[in-house]
């Protein structure tokens, strides 16, 4: 089993393995001695993998409850998480019972911010089921919801006691939300592994899942152990990420997915590096080769002035610029605050 250790304010172990799926009550039991244990899923997962979670968890000795909630972002509201705290209370959970994540990350996020706030913050599990859980959200301790006013502006930094990657799972997962996460793993490539990009550049990506997976969340461990709160080196995991939540904002998150705005962030915000002698030059063509390898857009219609628009109106911006992460090669990125008056300018 592959094992990659988390020392952030919290000790915990990342484990990667096929067929994990069927010994989670084990793997929980060995990090906890709750007696009573919430399974948090959506209703997509929850067909799929419920049942056998909750038969390992009671064959340990576990009291296990179900909990389900509508698939999709839609669902990641306050109102779900308030419906999870009433689950839990009359499920007579206490300070000492545990959580558990099954899902992407919309569960994983919601699951891990019920239980940072019920009763002032219970442990939890977290086993991702979609590539972009496996890859990204589920290690970090970053949990939340969105409200009408923006994605995830309510949260809790909460690390998990444990987290469980069963790379099969990713058999079920529709084939668009394995692009999408591709799109994660391309700009942990672009961020700080070459040696990544180039893997990915030269062979296929879903023959050599688990080595990416584990290259990935050990990079994600490297950067939470040094800046878990988010004050510095952790801000270049939001590479492309500024751009392209624009892009998603200005279709109200119902045109490009999450991975395919990323895709087509990392591309623009590079090519205008280029532009700007900031960045190596080639590079946004290697990312947008594989960025199109990987079936992701690279470029939208939307205009310079609507991203710059949308970005200085961006509820998580403040003062006069905004910070955007940029490459001076693939391998090696740095920040860099723009004038949000040259912003438009910028990009171009
Ligand atoms: N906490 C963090 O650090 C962090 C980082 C990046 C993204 N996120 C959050 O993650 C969310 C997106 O995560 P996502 O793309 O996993 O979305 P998701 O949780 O909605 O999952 C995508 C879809 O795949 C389905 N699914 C998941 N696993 C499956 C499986 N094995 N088989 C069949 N279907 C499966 C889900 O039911 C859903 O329909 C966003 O809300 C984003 O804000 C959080």
């Amino acid at each position: 089993m592959r094992k990659v250790r988390v020392e952030a304010s919290k000790s915990y172990d990342i484990l990667i393995e096929r067929g994990l799926i069927n010994n989670v009550g084990e793997l929980v039991r060995g990090v906890t001695n709750a007696e009573k244990v919430c399974v948090i899923t959506d209703s997509n997962v929850g067909a799929l993998y419920a049942d056998r979670v909750m038969d390992s968890l009671k064959n340990n000795g576990f009291d296990a409850g179900l909990f389900t909630f509508p698939a999709g972002e839609k669902s990641k509201t306050l109102e779900t998480v308030a419906s999870m705290y009433s689950y839990m209370a009359d499920f007579h959970m206490t300070r000492k019972d545990i959580v558990v994540a099954l899902g992407g990350g919309v569960c994983g996020d919601m699951a891990g911010f019920a239980a940072a706030t019920y009763m002032r913050g219970i442990e939890f599990v977290q086993i991702p089921t979609s590539l972009l859980a496996q890859v990204d959200s589920s290690v970090g301790g970053k949990t939340g919801a969105d409200i009408a006013q923006g994605k995830n502006l309510v949260g809790a930094f909460h690390q998990p006691s444990l987290v469980i990657i069963d790379p099969d799972t990713l058999s079920t997962l529709p084939e668009r939300f394995i692009h999408d996460g591709m799109g994660e793993v391309i700009k942990y490539g672009c961020i700080k592994d070459s040696e990544l990009f180039a893997l990915l550049e030269n062979k296929e990506a879903l023959y050599m899942i688990d080595d990416i997976i584990e290259r990935c969340v050990s990079i994600k461990r490297d950067v939470v152990n040094r800046d878990e709160k988010e004050k510095g080196e952790r801000m270049l995991l939001n590479f492309g990420h500024t751009l392209g939540h624009a892009l998603e904002k200005i279709y109200n998150f119902e045109g490009l997915s999450h991975g395919q705005a990323v895709a087509v962030g990392m591309v623009s915000v590079t090519r205008a590096s280029e532009r700007a002698g900031l960045t190596e030059s080639g590079t946004a063509d290697r990312i947008e080769a594989l960025c199109l390898k990987y079936s992701l857009p690279v470029s939208d219609k939307a205009s310079a002035a609507e991203l710059a628009a949308v970005c200085a109106s961006d509820k998580k911006t403040s003062g006069d610029s905004v910070s955007l992460v940029f490459l001076e090669k693939i391998g090696s990125s740095f920040t860099q605050k723009i004038k949000l008056n040259e912003l438009e300018g910028f990009i171009v």
